[in-house]
């Protein structure tokens, strides 16, 4: 398939969006940007139309889709029920970077929800993803835009390495602002629980539903509990060399990879490192901040692409800094204990 591709960063024309949305009318599948992740898009009320989404990623078949919509409205075709918790957190924080699972209504398809009771609906706050959504108007089901198994993409650049050729229409957006996948929590349950966390912490939800739960299995190392959200349970984020992460105090983090560094010396290493850190490590082939420990916006920002130029850089191994499970630290340790399969060195 011949991919076309169109500029979205900041503003996308008109005669594009009627592209867009004819191809998402006749079965196609385009991708689009939005404040977390680019999302690999398919009219969410089409069975064939989401079929392709799994074959173009390789997702495996019982891993559930995120509808997206543009107007609240849209969610009275979607869901047959809706809590107070989950108004509460609307109003709060939609549009915005955050998924709610509801009761499902029984028209939606069973590609979207992998069978399940329940359905997740998003609503993107990025201006071109709302001008798309709200131009075709009917809840376009979005994954995030990456090949099954390896980091989501923020940029146009790694959309086009993974699926240029698998899908007709890719949106230029720029960079993602957010960096990681939106923040999934299951209304369906009381008090809600948080299934994946993202860039709204479990704080800002608490503040708004006090008593939040999450499910503890994401932030901890797998220990043979299954996940209650099912993509929280495939390999994920994962760059090609096997990473190694590093969590507690900072100097002894660094006394711990500079000896890992010592200790495979022969190989290519790289390391991701903190600005406060940068200038501790000697000895690696490809080191590179992700940020300030300051900051974990900035990192969560980066964290995908970076490993994937860890990937460019072909390295044998990576030694990567951790962060404590606090605020957004927890949404970045997920995906890093992820990323790195479990090799995670907590409590130095
Ligand atoms: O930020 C995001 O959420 C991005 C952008 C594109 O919107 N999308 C995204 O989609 O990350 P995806 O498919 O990569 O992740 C969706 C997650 C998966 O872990 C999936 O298992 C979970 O949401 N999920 C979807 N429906 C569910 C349901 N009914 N119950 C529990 N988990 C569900
Ligand atoms: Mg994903």
């Amino acid at each position: 398939m011949k991919t076309k591709t169109l500029q979205g960063t900041k503003k996308i024309k008109p005669q594009d969006v009627k592209t867009i949305v004819d191809t998402f009318k006749e079965g196609g599948l385009v991708v689009f940007p939005t404040e977390t992740v680019y999302g690999l898009g398919a009219d969410g009320t089409n069975p064939k139309a989401l079929k392709k989404i799994f074959k173009a990623k390789g997702r495996p078949g019982d891993n559930p889709l995120i509808l997206h919509i543009a107007r609240r409205d849209q969610l009275q075709g979607i869901v047959a029920e809706v809590s107070k918790e989950a108004e509460a957190l609307m109003d709060a924080f939609w549009p915005g970077p955050l998924t709610l699972i509801f009761k499902r209504k029984a028209t939606i398809p069973d590609e979207v929800t992998a069978g399940l009771d329940t359905v997740a609906v998003r609503m993107p706050s990025h201006k071109v993803a709302h001008e798309i959504l709200d131009a075709v108007n009917r809840p376009i089901a979005a994954p995030s835009a990456n090949i099954s198994g390896r980091p989501s993409t923020t940029t146009y650049k790694r959309v086009y390495e993974d699926l240029n050729g698998l899908v007709d229409i890719i949106v230029d957006g720029g960079q993602a602002d957010v960096g990681i996948e939106s923040t999934v929590v299951d209304t369906t349950v009381t008090p809600p629980m948080v299934l994946r966390p993202g860039k709204i912490t479990v704080e800002e939800l608490d503040d708004v539903v006090p008593g939040m739960t999450i499910d503890e299995t994401i932030i901890s190392k797998d220990d043979g509990k299954v996940p209650k959200s099912p993509g929280q349970k495939y390999k994920h984020y994962a760059p090609r060399a096997e990473a190694y992460c590093f969590v507690g105090n900072v100097n002894n983090v660094i006394a711990h990879i500079n000896k890992a560094i010592a200790e495979h010396g022969s190989e290519k290493i790289a390391v991701l490192a903190t600005d406060e850190t940068m200038d501790s490590y000697q000895g690696a082939y490809f080191l590179k901040s992700m940020g300030s420990r300051d900051h974990l916006e900035t990192i969560a920002q980066n964290l995908f692409e970076y490993l994937r130029e860890c990937d460019d850089e072909a390295v044998d191994i990576i030694f990567v800094e951790g962060f404590e499970m606090r605020g957004l630290g927890v949404s970045i340790m997920n995906r890093l204990l992820k990323a790195c399969g479990g090799r995670v060195k907590f409590g130095l």
